[in-house]
């Protein structure tokens, strides 16, 4: 049984974190009144509808309704399961998660699987030494045992069962060996070892964890690199390879290095370039660029001279288009023919690549070189169709400075004036008080509970309401129990309570209503709103009591009831409505 976390642990968290820094260290915010608003992060946009609530303390997007607590941001931005969210959270306050029964890891199955591929790393760095043929290779490399140790470098022994026979100890172990993706499975069903005489190089997840190997043959045939498949723990479009190793070797990232291969990051980090990280045999995928402006300001794509380098590089440009936020910028590095950056590294030294680096072709210069490479811009002909062919993708350029100045080089460049007019901001449903849509009691009850929780406090048991027959009713009701039996919880986590429930999403709609004035006029509003619902309890009761009356008669206690009611609906404070 895995470890729970305490409900309370996460009341307590999501009140000493403030979303509003969460977000803002991810995505940076503006102040808009009350709120933080920005560019949603999780949709393309370029007017700012995605806000953040302190006072709520949850986000919301006006275009894609994309909303929740700051455990939930965590989730979905870096893309965390939730034990982890909430890990990250604690720590960034400097909580301890406590857990529930069962042992320390919350998660819920993959920690074997981790445990797993951390012991053939292990195994694959202990065979190293062993290895005659790999040391002469590591040496032919210039690979030096530094590095060799800092990325945990192996060697997969030949044979067919070297690491099935290691760790493939028992059945559900080997069936963990071929989830992590370490087995191949033969044509009459028989498995072996995936690597076989390679020079291994693990890949580690963001936080350092194993997740997947990169297997380089150093003599004989098969493809030259073979990488592990995709498990539950690895989907290559979305690790770097050397980003942890990045995130050990620098406290303030200020730029990344994007190269093509093992080699040439292993190499990189050897000569004290330790910012290079590397995609995994794929193009650069947008959730690269992500996570690449994630972590540094400044992005790098080193590419081969060559055709195939020069398509991977635009593939790079039309990736982080989108994510070209003013702050950020992206260079290209086209290396000579023949070369890599292992290559040129180890030629030129550290001095010499950072020397190509400063050369750089900023994205903006790349972008127009290439539109403009098979045009005539002398012809008006040409010019048109360079405008025609920039334009969409400019228009992917998030709102700032640089668009606009990407759109001012475009008329200079071909005199066609091609900035879209901005679309229209999504409009906010704000609900003003006399000009809200009437809404129900019972309705305006819940947003302002939602507005602010503490207001549960306020309410004494029991709820005399709680018999009147109006949707919703049920809802408040247990709404007040909740906060009643969870005070100080804010209206994120209030939210995510009821996520699960068919009116959740009503209840989202209603906890964006803003209420403008004072909390204690709240207060005030709130009290009235349920004393109005208890006089109509009183209302409702006395009708049936009154028709019972004039058609089967009452009984000796319904007659007491309907005296006490009536005496009651003539006190002041309980007028109707
Ligand atoms: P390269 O062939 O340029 O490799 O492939 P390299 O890094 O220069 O390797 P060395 O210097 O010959 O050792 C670049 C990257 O493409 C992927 C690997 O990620 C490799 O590092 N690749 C290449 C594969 O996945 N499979 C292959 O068969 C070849
Ligand atoms: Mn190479």
């Amino acid at each position: 049984m895995p470890g729970l976390i305490p409900e309370r642990f996460i009341d307590e968290l999501l009140a000493r974190v403030d979303i509003v820094d969460v977000v803002q260290q991810r995505v940076p915010l503006k102040r808009a009144g009350r709120e933080w608003t920005a560019c949603c992060p999780f949709h393309d946009e370029r007017t700012p509808s995605f806000y953040v609530s302190p006072a709520k303390q949850f986000y919301h997007c006006f275009g894609c309704g994309a909303h929740g607590s700051a455990v939930k941001f965590l989730m979905e931005y870096e893309r965390l399961e939730f034990p982890d969210a909430v890990e990250e959270l604690a720590q960034s306050v400097g909580l301890a998660v406590p857990h529930e029964g069962g042992p320390a890891r919350p998660r819920e199955d993959h920690t074997d699987l981790y445990a797993l591929l951390e012991a053939s790393a292990t195994f694959y760095q202990r065979a190293l030494p062993e290895s005659q043929a790999a040391r002469t290779y590591c040496k032919k490399r210039g690979l030096d045992a530094g590095i060799i140790e800092r990325f945990r470098i192996g060697w997969a022994p030949g044979g067919w069962d070297a690491i099935k026979r290691a760790l493939g100890t028992s059945d559900a172990r080997t069936k963990m060996l071929e989830q992590a993706g370490m087995l191949s499975t033969g044509e009459r069903g028989k498995q072996y070892d995936r690597f076989r005489e390679r020079l291994m190089f693990p890949i580690m997840d963001r936080r350092g964890r194993v997740i997947a190997f990169g297997g380089r043959v150093i003599e004989g045939d098969g493809p030259k690199y073979l990488n592990s498949p995709e498990t539950p723990l690895f989907h290559k479009g979305r690790e770097l390879f050397a980003l942890w190793q990045v995130r050990q070797a620098n406290t303030k990232l200020e730029r990344l290095i994007v190269v093509e291969g093992y080699m040439d990051v292993v190499s990189l980090h050897q000569a004290d370039v330790t910012q290079a990280v590397a995609t995994l045999g794929t193009a650069t995928t947008n959730e690269h660029a992500e996570l690449l402006f994630r972590a540094a300001p400044d992005v790098y794509f080193c590419f081969d001279g060559d055709r195939a380098g020069r398509s991977a590089a635009w593939r790079a440009l039309e990736s982080v288009l989108p994510r070209m936020r003013d702050g950020r910028q992206a260079f290209f590095l086209f290396l000579p023919e023949g070369e890599d950056p292992d290559s040129l590294v180890r030629k030129e030294g550290r001095e010499g690549f950072e020397a190509r680096l400063k050369q750089a072709t900023p994205l903006s210069e790349y972008f127009y070189a290439y539109l403009s490479h098979d045009v005539n811009v002398a012809t008006l002909d040409g010019r048109a169709r360079l405008a025609e062919n920039a334009k969409p993708l400019l228009a992917k350029l998030p709102d700032g400075a640089f668009r606009d100045l990407m759109f001012a080089e475009l008329e200079k460049r071909t005199g066609v004036h091609g900035m879209p007019s901005r679309a229209a901001p999504v409009a906010r449903r704000r609900v003003e008080p006399g000009t809200a849509p009437r809404r129900t009691l019972v309705r305006s009850a819940i947003a302002m509970l939602l507005a602010n929780p503490g207001l549960a406090q306020e309410v004494t048991l029991p709820h005399a309401f709680a018999e009147l027959d109006k949707p919703g009713i049920g809802l408040l009701v247990e709404l007040l129990d909740f906060l009643q039996e969870r005070p100080g919880i804010n209206t994120a986590l209030l939210l995510e309570h009821f996520s699960e429930r068919e009116e959740a999403a009503a209840l989202h709609k209603l906890a964006l209503t803003e209420f403008p004035g004072e909390p204690e006029a709240l207060r005030v509003e709130f009290l009235d709103a349920l004393r109005k619902l208890e006089a109509q309890t009183v209302q409702q009761r006395l009708d049936t009591l009154i028709r019972r009356q004039s058609e089967a008669g009452l009984d000796a206690a319904e007659k007491d009831e309907l005296r006490l009611l009536l005496a009651r609906k003539a006190q002041p404070t309980a007028r109707n409505e």
